[in-house]
């Protein structure tokens, strides 16, 4: 574990944010930047779309909170999440995953003024945590998973993504015992972002079934919005345990009564679609585009960080004599092709990220290509032109 500790600084809020990167890549150019889902609708979605009238009267008469049962089961069961809290009151349906941790920091900033949280992350989550005041202590992944991160007394909760953003790691179910089992005896707060999920069958053991065993605090925040081309139309759902004792429901209802019933309604039946065929089809587009990003990168100076990923985002390393995440990044927005630099995941060390950068693969296979391509030779031109200046001065030293 690393011992550095941050807390907000005028610094950090001055950084740009990966997320206001995302927002430049929608001003037109090849977006490979966020990871919101932008190919094309399979044909059962497009009936799905095509429904939304109907759904729309349907949602219209039916009694809101059994819409929302019915998606959340449907949802949270497809994907292996049968101990979730659906009907207990503990599980609520908010506009995005950003909305449910919103509220999650605030209701841990009630509890405790420190965090552990995996490092690195997308940079929301600390953002978000930090927002509310919480000063963050990183932790590496592989001390999450061994279950017993050193963490000093003050730190009150442990705070994990997995599948992780964006390097497509994943908590294994034993580590999770063990992390809650930490937890429990520790008396910590264990808070998961679980967003990517749906895409990685290792992240589909029943967590919910782990974490109440356990008997320690628990909040989990789970995700629709990685998974369909639905033009943002989405929830986040916020869930935590019988244990559990924070004002979740109280700062629920100051920020929302409830996401839309035709939204829930489209999730359901998105959800019907997915357990039938919408996966497969999902981790083969992800997987395909993985593939062919690597057979771009094989025998260039730029390689697949995470091989092993599955999510739908994909980091590579670039040279040590090439451009910096930073300095590809900017050559690349001037190009019109967005990607987006590392260094912010790292968010208490950026350096760490410096010589990485983020694609996003839930896109059409040309757009994946044509991204890589564009990386590669981008990297390749680089090169060239620092060898280049190199001999220039070698023979301008040697005339002098
Ligand atoms: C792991 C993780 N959680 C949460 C979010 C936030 O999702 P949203 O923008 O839909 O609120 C993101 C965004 O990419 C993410 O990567």
């Amino acid at each position: 574990m690393t011992s550095a500790s941050t807390g907000p600084t005028a610094a950090d809020e001055l950084a740009r944010n990966l997320t206001s990167m995302e927002t430049d890549a929608l001003l037109g150019g090849l977006n490979v930047s966020d990871g919101h889902p932008r190919m094309a609708l399979t044909d059962t979605q497009r009936e799905i779309v095509n429904s939304l009238p109907l759904l729309f009267d349907e949602a219209e008469k039916r009694v809101f909170e059994e819409i929302e049962a019915e998606a959340q089961a449907a949802f949270l069961h497809g994907i292996g999440q049968h101990g979730a809290p659906v009907g207990t009151g503990r599980l609520v349906s908010c506009y995005s995953s950003s909305v449910a941790m919103d509220i999650t920091a605030r209701a841990l900033a009630q509890r405790t003024g420190h965090i552990a949280l995996v490092h690195p992350t997308f940079d929301n989550i600390p953002d978000l945590l930090k927002g509310r005041g919480l000063t963050l202590l990183p932790v590496p992944e592989a001390d999450l998973e061994r279950g017993e991160p050193d963490l000093p007394d003050e730190v009150g909760a442990v705070f994990v993504t997995t599948p992780n953003n964006p390097t497509g790691w994943v908590l294994s179910e034993d580590g999770l015992r063990r992390l809650a089992a930490f937890c429990a005896r520790t008396g910590r707060v264990l808070a998961m972002d679980t967003c990517f999920r749906a895409q990685d069958t290792r992240a589909q053991y029943d967590t919910y079934r782990i974490l109440e065993e356990s008997g320690t605090e628990w909040v989990v925040i789970e995700d629709t919005g990685k998974l369909w081309p639905t033009l943002e139309l989405k929830a986040g759902f916020l869930a935590w345990g019988e244990n559990t004792d924070l004002p979740l429901t109280e700062y629920f209802s100051d920020v929302l009564l409830s996401v839309s019933p035709l939204i829930l309604l489209m999730i359901t039946k998105l959800a019907e679609d997915a357990a039938r065929e919408g996966y497969t089809q999902l981790s083969g587009l992800i997987r395909s585009n993985r593939e062919a990003l690597a057979g771009i990168l094989d025998g260039s100076p730029v390689e697949l960080t995470d091989p092993d990923a599955r999510i739908s985002v994909a980091r590579i390393t670039l040279p040590e004599d090439g451009p910096d995440a930073a300095a590809l990044y900017e050559t690349l927005v001037r190009d019109g092709t967005h990607v987006l630099p590392c260094g912010p995941f790292h968010w208490a060390r950026q350096e760490d990220g410096r010589r990485q950068v983020r694609l996003a693969l839930a896109r059409s296979g040309g757009d994946v290509v044509r991204a890589a391509e564009t990386v590669v030779a981008a990297v390749r031109e680089h090169i060239e032109a620092a060898r280049h200046d190199h001999r220039v001065t070698t023979t301008e030293s040697r005339q002098h």
